[in-house]
């Protein structure tokens, strides 16, 4: 959450933060600023309600940061402490305006420092947190110390994760950034003659394809020639500069109105690329050469928990059911915020695999380091190369997804799907528990994902109608579904949830009759997950049940079922595929019913109200 930029360098800094804000605004949309060195004793801070608007004000009053060199820190909030104001955003200044500071994170020990800074005579101009920084900074170089020695010395006094970044008009072409914990990285761009810094390197890609990612407790110091590492202490760092193999792409719609709408129908194309160099379809294998582990150490695997949170967590659901099925392995998803705090029986026979696709969600990493410290093995199914989540595990998997811009996750989820797929068969042949021919089949099945999804989407026609016919004038609605297709119910309802504003619950079906029953009525729609398969019979069952109580169903039921059309009240068709397939083909119509309706409610859903991609605080 919250995104950081800043530059030094020969160009003026104004656009070029501007432009890096725009890449950033996934992380957090509520409001944005940019601080400037103008060469005249101060630093010149805009702040605005939007990156647009922000935009509109660099403009009209013509900031450019044209000192020599060219400096400026930028930033993109989602608020935590304090509201969505102008003086809450960032940057945050010292009293004299020469200090400015950017921040992500939470400083959780702000209301002690807060007290010590106001007793000393400071006045402070936001309810943030991050304000305290700008002004431990300040007193440090009012005693004489350098821009970095302040950061490092204010960074000790913060409790909590953090990354900020200051600048300081009395030491022009200067900018100093520090990571605590994790909350957000900071990537360090090293370009000729410029550098730069970020929270992502989507940022820094369209400069250089030179970067250095901080890790926690590291300090950058920047200058348009010169970049410096060290410690906490000061104690020089020498980190190696690393190319990235990714590739600057201007983020486009194309013919779709919305990004979510483009990600949505890539998905076909994204579930390819997740099997490449993995899936030889003509072998009927799987190889994952990014897992680090002998056979043996396979073998002495007991447990295995996959840990995520939001989407990821409904595919941690899905991946847990198949790696025990395949596996013979007790496998559980977990809640990774419940994870790291209660005592967990991990050991080394442990395999604690984390699916995250920004790769730096602050529960999901605070997990990995609980398992790190218990010496479990660890896996990373991650979309962002490079990130903190890389760092931690044995072995990482890559989604393959290519970047995602709407916030919430449509072709990374199933790209994860596609990969917790691929690792079930694979970890359930290394232990000799699969059959050569039963793996081929497996293999067989996940060949004909990419042709059943490009169906699926074709079809979208019926979800639209459905939507703006049915969907949205209501405010409640219920998803069932059972097995692998649970988790698919709670994803159906959280997407719901998060792009139309409606509540939606997602249940196990046979749990329906122990509370949600009650809420049945014809205010009340319910989406029932009833593909052909061994519990078909019972979902049938609680659609009567939904029926005999006024309920109106919407069925996801395979194509060729002669008594869904009789019994649900809206059919939406799937094409017959198998047991673990069948799940990732239920995420389309349910993608497209929520996209729908919030596009029919007159809402942004690439920019759902209070949400952000990537969440770095707990
Ligand atoms: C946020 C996003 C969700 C995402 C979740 C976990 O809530 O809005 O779309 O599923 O974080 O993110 P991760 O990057 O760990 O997959």
């Amino acid at each position: 959450m919250c995104g950081i930029i800043a530059y030094a360098g020969p160009k003026p800094a104004a656009p070029i933060l501007v432009s890096g804000l725009r890449t950033l605004e996934y992380r957090g949309y509520d409001s944005a600023g940019i601080g400037v060195q103008n060469g005249s004793g101060v630093i010149t801070v805009t702040r605005a309600l939007g990156v647009d608007q922000l935009a509109d004000a660099v403009a009209a009053q013509d900031i450019n940061g044209e000192s020599a060199p060219n400096v400026g820190i930028a930033h993109t909030r989602w608020a935590t402490h304090g509201g969505v104001t102008i003086p809450n955003a960032h940057p945050h200044t010292s009293a004299d305006g020469r200090v400015a500071v950017v921040h992500n994170g939470i400083v959780e020990n702000y209301m002690e420092l807060r007290t010590e800074l106001v007793d000393s005579g400071v006045e402070f101009t936001s309810e943030t947190d991050s304000e305290v920084i700008a002004h431990l900074v300040s007193r440090c170089v009012e005693a004489g110390e350098t821009l970095a020695t302040a950061v490092r010395c204010a960074a000790r006094r913060l409790h909590g994760a953090s990354s900020f970044v200051a600048t300081f008009a009395d030491q022009p072409g200067v900018i100093v950034g520090v990571r605590l914990g994790n909350a957000g990285g900071i990537v360090v761009g090293i370009g000729d003659g410029f550098h730069l810094l970020a929270s992502d390197v989507l940022a820094i890609l369209p400069h250089t394809d030179r970067v250095v990612y901080l890790r926690s407790g590291e300090v950058a110091s920047i200058e348009p020639s010169r970049v410096e590492f060290t410690d906490l202490l000061g104690e020089p760092l020498d980190r190696p500069v690393f190319k990235t193999g990714r590739s600057f792409e201007a983020a486009a719609k194309g013919e779709h109105p919305h990004f979510m709408a483009k990600e949505i129908a890539e998905q076909s194309e994204t579930v390819s690329s997740a099997m490449r160099r993995r899936v030889d379809f003509e072998s009927g294998t799987i190889d994952l050469p990014e897992i680090p582990y002998t056979d043996d150490e396979i073998r002495s695997i007991d447990r295995v928990i996959v840990s995520g949170m939001g989407t990821s967590l409904h595919s941690c659901m899905y991946g847990a059911q198949m790696i025990e099925a395949l596996t013979g392995i007790p496998a559980q998803a977990e809640n990774a915020s419940e994870l790291r705090y209660r005592n967990t029986a991990l050991n080394e026979r442990t395999l604690v695999i984390s699916v995250t696709q920004s790769g730096e969600t602050a529960d999901t990493l605070a997990a990995m380091e609980l398992a790190s410290a218990a010496g479990s093995k660890q896996l990373v199914l991650v979309e962002a190369e490079g990130t903190q989540a890389t760092l931690v595990a044995d072995g990482t998997l890559y989604l393959g997804a290519g970047q995602e811009i709407g916030v919430a996750s449509t072709k990374t989820m199933m790209c994860s799907l596609v990969v917790l797929y691929q690792l079930a068969v694979y970890l359930g042949t290394r232990r000799d528990r699969l059959a050569a021919q039963r793996a081929s089949d497996l293999v067989s099945d996940l060949s004909r994902l990419p042709g059943l999804i490009a169906e699926m989407i074709e079809d979208g026609g019926r979800c639209e109608k459905l939507a703006k016919e049915k969907l949205v004038d209501k405010r409640h609605l219920l998803y069932l579904g059972r097995g692998a297709l649970h988790p698919m119910a709670m994803e159906g309802a959280l997407k719901m949830k998060e792009l139309a504003y409606l509540h939606a619950e997602g249940y196990p079906a046979g749990e329906m009759k122990h509370g949600p029953i009650a809420l049945i009525s014809e205010e009340m729609p319910t989406v029932a997950l009833a593909p052909q398969g061994a519990l078909y019979d019972k979902m049938v069952g609680n659609i009567h049940e939904v029926k005999a109580r006024g309920g109106e169903v919407i069925a996801l039921a395979t194509r060729g079922d002669e008594i869904m059309p009789g019994l649900a009240d809206e059919v939406l068709w799937l094409p017959v595929a198998s047991q673990w397939i069948v799940p990732m083909l239920t995420l389309v119509p349910m993608q497209q019913l929520a996209y729908h309706t919030s596009v029919a409610l007159g809402l942004d859903p690439d920019k759902p109200r209070n949400l952000a991609k990537s969440v770095t605080v707990e």
